[in-house]
């Protein structure tokens, strides 16, 4: 690897709110585009949904470049893998005539292993309000996180432990898998029956060896060193697009904490978790639906609690690809807009389900936030003291057309044209994309 070749650059889509902007759709549109698309964040919490073809494909690891014939899909370093659900999706989407051949994962990536996905579990079920026992019971300023149960933020967590995590390449090398198994076992069998004393020890060092090591060798011909590969792809001329798992809103330090997700979601996770430096990546991609949604715990100062957030969520169908949970909803947020544009370096914005704000009569935009201490434009970036903020808004006439044919800017009807300008002269940052259904056809480029 050298740092003195010259080497093209690359791009990134990434999520400017709390996830579940359609992002996949963008990806899958742009990927044809591109010789390699890389997932470099998150886990199996997220769910990007695409549609080609009439199909709805449903992906939570594999990058959404896979829908792509000929594109390479890396899964980085950064992204925590439950091996048992990769091989999964890569199974189903081969049965249905996908070719998921062109797949590459991080000999670095982190293992999703039983026992976090029961910690997960464990940890959420403490935090929540109902628990009636053990160290929460007392006054809770974090209350459940609402998280996927997904084990992903345990899994981080034993990533940055160090001594009890397990990488891809470990699945590998059962002498290795194995002796750190049982450190780990021991440690994690304690934990847990210190919690549920009286109950059987959970976690067998030899059992999930050898079920982690069959697995290991389901992936094995896809391990590699990818920060290598994607260097080596940049000094061969290919282009790379990087494509982000959750959100900017929740990401780990810059988003709403502690109701969060437990990596970098925003681009700024695109360095630590692929290997590529930060000043390769020129063109970033932030993504934002026309409105607000929200899955899980934490503050969202523009929640709609009414029917207009009812329509909203039966129009856009809002319901959690992953978990199916219906995701909260409401007005569009250019304070946290303008913060994630800001932290990603969105260069271009891509604003999607516009079609779905047709038949409000009037749309909402809040512009400032009122806070204890005063009226403020700047992004409260701490999920306790954002529960504070009530939204100032401003208010823009709708629009009632149906709009899901429109193919030109000029396609749109005017009061849809102002509601973009709007939020493109709000935040500061071009918007060069719009969606107005799910199909890849239904896009409007500017
Ligand atoms: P975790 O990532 O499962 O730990 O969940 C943490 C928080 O992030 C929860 O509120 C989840 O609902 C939310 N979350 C994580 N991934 C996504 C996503 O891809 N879309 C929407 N919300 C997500």
């Amino acid at each position: 690897m050298s740092n003195n070749r010259s080497a093209s650059t690359a791009s990134a889509v990434v999520g400017l709110q709390w996830g579940d902007e359609g992002k996949g759709k963008l990806v899958d549109l742009l990927a044809s585009e591109f010789d390699a698309v890389v997932r470099y964040n998150g886990g199996a919490n997220a769910g990007h949904s695409v549609v080609v073809g009439g199909q709805r494909y449903a992906l939570h690891l594999v990058p959404s470049g896979i829908l792509s014939p000929g594109v390479l899909a890396v899964v980085g370093n950064g992204v925590v893998v439950d091996p048992e659900r990769l091989l999964e999706e890569i199974k189903t989407l081969s049965e249905r005539g996908v070719d998921t051949s062109a797949m590459v994962i991080s000999d670095r990536a982190h293992v999703v292993m039983p026992y976090h996905k029961a910690e997960d579990a464990l940890r959420e079920e403490l935090l929540s309000p109902a628990a009636d026992s053990g160290p929460t019971q007392t006054k809770q300023v974090v209350s459940a996180i609402g998280t996927t149960r997904r084990g992903i933020g345990p899994a981080y967590a034993d990533k940055v432990q160090r001594a009890t995590a397990i990488r891809i390449g470990d699945l590998l090398n059962p002498e290795i898998l194995r002796t750190k198994l049982e450190m780990i076992c021991t440690l994690k069998n304690s934990i847990f029956s210190a919690l549920h004393p009286g109950e059987p020890e959970q976690f067998d060092a030899y059992e999930l060896t050898e079920q982690f090591s069959a697995l290991g060798e389901q992936l094995r011909p896809m391990v590699k060193d990818t920060a290598y590969l994607l260097d080596d792809l940049r000094h061969t001329g290919k282009s790379i697009l990087f494509e982000g798992a959750n959100a900017t809103m929740l990401d780990v330090d810059h988003g709403t904490f502690p109701y969060v997700t437990s990596s970098n979601a925003s681009a700024l996770g695109i360095g630590p978790g692929s290997g590529v430096p930060p000043q390769a990546v020129t063109r970033i991609i932030g993504v934002v639906k026309a409105y607000s949604t929200r899955v899980g715990g934490g503050p969202m100062p523009t929640e709609l609690f009414d029917e207009v957030g009812d329509g909203i969520r039966t129009r856009g169908r809002e319901f959690g690809t992953t978990t199916g949970r219906p995701r909260r909803v409401g007005w569009l947020d250019l304070v946290a807009l303008k913060y994630a544009a800001m932290v990603s370096g969105a260069t271009e914005l891509c604003i999607t389900l516009l079609d779905v704000l047709s038949g409000e009569p009037e749309l909402r935009l809040a512009t400032s936030y009122a806070m204890p201490s005063g009226d403020t434009d700047r992004f409260v970036a701490d999920g306790i003291l954002l529960g504070e903020a009530t939204p100032n808004y401003e208010t823009m006439p709708g629009f009632s057309e149906d709009i899901t044919g429109a193919r030109r800017f000029d396609e749109l009807p005017a009061n849809a044209r102002s509601y973009i300008e709007r939020i493109e002269s709000f935040v500061g940052v071009p918007i060069r994309t719009i969606s107005v259904g799910p199909d890849r056809e239904q896009t409007i480029r500017r």
